[in-house]
């Protein structure tokens, strides 16, 4: 696998960071996830803009430009084998003395490496997946998409845990997202997912179904969703980059509406795919 670090393409294993990296020391540094379907970088600008946002927030100077980002994410997809691919990038404050006050003049690691982009498998597609709910342990400021991600691992273990695939957080009483997902239920022939703020990342995914609603004529809100309106929604969904769309069937135990995927879950993710070959078939 070849990925890239700071300028330079080469092995994994031959990537190295030194050991003072605040990354590595505090968790300190922003990331991003971006799919590619045959090579193509699929919503890249959309993406980048969250990346400039989250580094805004949290006082790190983006170390590339909108081109210079491209440029070497085409260059490592190029560089590696799958013509799907799952990008990863991250961005921290880099090499500096322990001490949490913030380096004057940081000079950010620039990491990024490409797997091969898992296709969701067919059970999961059929069957949908099983899903807790848990409070919401994480920070106040969940909007930021920061690397350091102890509480999501921690909740997206307990629900493994628990043989399900994923937790859905409950703060004061609504729902606000999954450990790595983004929510949306279907109640009487309407979809809604909560509104954007600091409670939620502003998912890529999430935006890209809001569009496609509007664009078909599926009537949607974005509104909180309360722990009864989850419990007895009629479909329930989970999104992100690297999932697409996956129907809930199971939640806390009992079955979501008919058990299986709902017949909106089967319309959107039809919407999806088409989007994904309209970006295969675009000229590169
Ligand atoms: N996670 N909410 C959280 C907390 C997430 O971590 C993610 C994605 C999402 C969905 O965002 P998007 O549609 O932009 O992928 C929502 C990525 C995939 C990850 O951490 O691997």
């Amino acid at each position: 696998m070849i990925v890239y670090l700071n300028n330079e393409f080469l092995p994994a294993e031959q990537a190295c960071i030194p050991v003072l990296d605040r990354g590595f020391i505090f968790g300190d540094g922003v990331y991003e996830v971006i799919p590619a379907y045959g090579r193509r970088l699929f919503r890249l600008d959309e993406h980048l803009q969250r990346l400039h946002n989250s580094l805004t927030a949290v006082r790190i100077p983006n170390p590339l430009s909108r081109e210079g980002w491209a440029t070497m994410l085409n260059e490592l997809i190029a560089q590696n084998e799958h013509d799907d691919q799952s990008l990863y990038l991250q961005v921290t404050r880099g090499s500096a003395q322990r001490d949490h006050a913030m380096p004057e003049e940081p000079v950010p690691t620039v990491f990024a490496m490409s797997n091969p982009l898992q296709p969701v498998s067919d059970s999961m597609r059929e069957q949908g997946i099983a899903a807790i709910t848990l409070d919401d342990i994480r920070w106040q400021r969940c909007h930021i998409k920061a690397i350091s991600l102890l509480p999501n691992i921690l909740l997206r273990q307990e629900a493994l845990d628990n043989d399900a695939a994923e937790a859905i957080l409950i703060r004061d009483g609504l729902a606000t997202e999954g450990a790595a997902s983004n929510l949306f239920i279907v109640s009487r022939g309407k979809l809604i997912t909560p509104p954007t703020g600091p409670f939620l990342l502003p998912g890529i995914t999430r935006d890209l179904i809001l569009e496609l609603a509007e664009a078909n004529h599926i009537p949607f809100v974005e509104q909180n969703i309360s722990r009864d309106e989850l419990k007895n929604a009629d479909e329930i969904w989970l999104t992100s980059s690297t999932k697409e769309i996956l129907a809930v069937t199971r939640l806390d135990g009992e079955a979501v509406g008919g058990g299986k995927p709902g017949p909106l879950y089967q319309r959107m993710l039809a919407l999806y795919q088409d989007y994904k070959q309209q970006l295969r078939n675009e000229p590169q």
